[in-house]
């Protein structure tokens, strides 16, 4: 096979935001089924296990809107992920359902971001986002609350939505395998990233 065919035309840096705290979790298989697609492409993927950090929660300070010299004077671990983040091209969220919503040390995480919000110098516009989700509920519509906060978090964020895998009727680890081609979706859409 040709070279080319094989790897991206520009590599990218994939930034996978794991947020669950189980070892082998469902929404972890799926972001390690995505980062094999996308290096496979030639692309560089760094995981990160969001619930292993230090990561606080936003305390409103606001001194972000203060100061020039840092994003966010809280120190914890979010001081090593803000250059990840602010070098990466494409952020992947990887999430299992939690009542409906993001998982607690995921959605923390999140909310650090307010000081790269788009309105500010240093932000993290124009980066691609994907979103990745397990629940063990069945029905789909089980995600409505956390895809309408995505998309209302990319349009916030100025980021390019670039696909989303959310798996409903997963429970235990590893019912992910079995569950239909959740996995060579998220595969395929590592492999897609451009
Ligand atoms: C605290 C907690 C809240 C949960 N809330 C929901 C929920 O609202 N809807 C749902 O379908 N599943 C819910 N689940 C089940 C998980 O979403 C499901 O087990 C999923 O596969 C976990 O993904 P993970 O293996 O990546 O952690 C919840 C599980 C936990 C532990």
């Amino acid at each position: 096979m040709e070279k080319d065919s094989v790897m991206a035309r520009k590599p990218l840096n994939v930034l996978v935001l794991l947020g669950s705290s189980r070892e082998d979790g469902n929404s972890t298989r799926l972001a390690f089924a995505l980062a094999d697609g996308a290096s496979a492409r030639g692309h560089v993927v760094q995981s990160l296990r969001v619930p292993a950090l230090d990561i606080a929660p936003c305390n409103g300070c606001n001194a972000c809107l203060k100061t020039a010299t840092a994003p966010c004077i809280i120190p914890d671990d979010m001081e090593a992920v803000y250059p990840l983040l602010r070098a990466a091209d494409v952020l992947v969220f990887a999430t299992p359902l939690h009542f409906f919503s993001w998982s607690t040390p995921l959605k923390a995480l999140i909310d650090r971001l307010y000081c790269l919000a788009p309105n500010r110098k240093r932000n993290l516009k124009g980066k691609r986002s994907v979103l990745l989700a397990a629940a063990a509920d069945d029905r789909p519509a089980v995600f409505a609350g956390l895809k309408s906060t995505y998309r209302l978090i990319t349009d916030y964020m100025g980021w390019k939505p670039a696909g989303e895998v959310l798996v409903p009727g997963v429970a235990e680890e590893g019912d992910i395998a079995h569950a239909g081609r959740a996995l060579s979706r998220a595969q395929a859409l590592g492999a897609r990233l451009a």
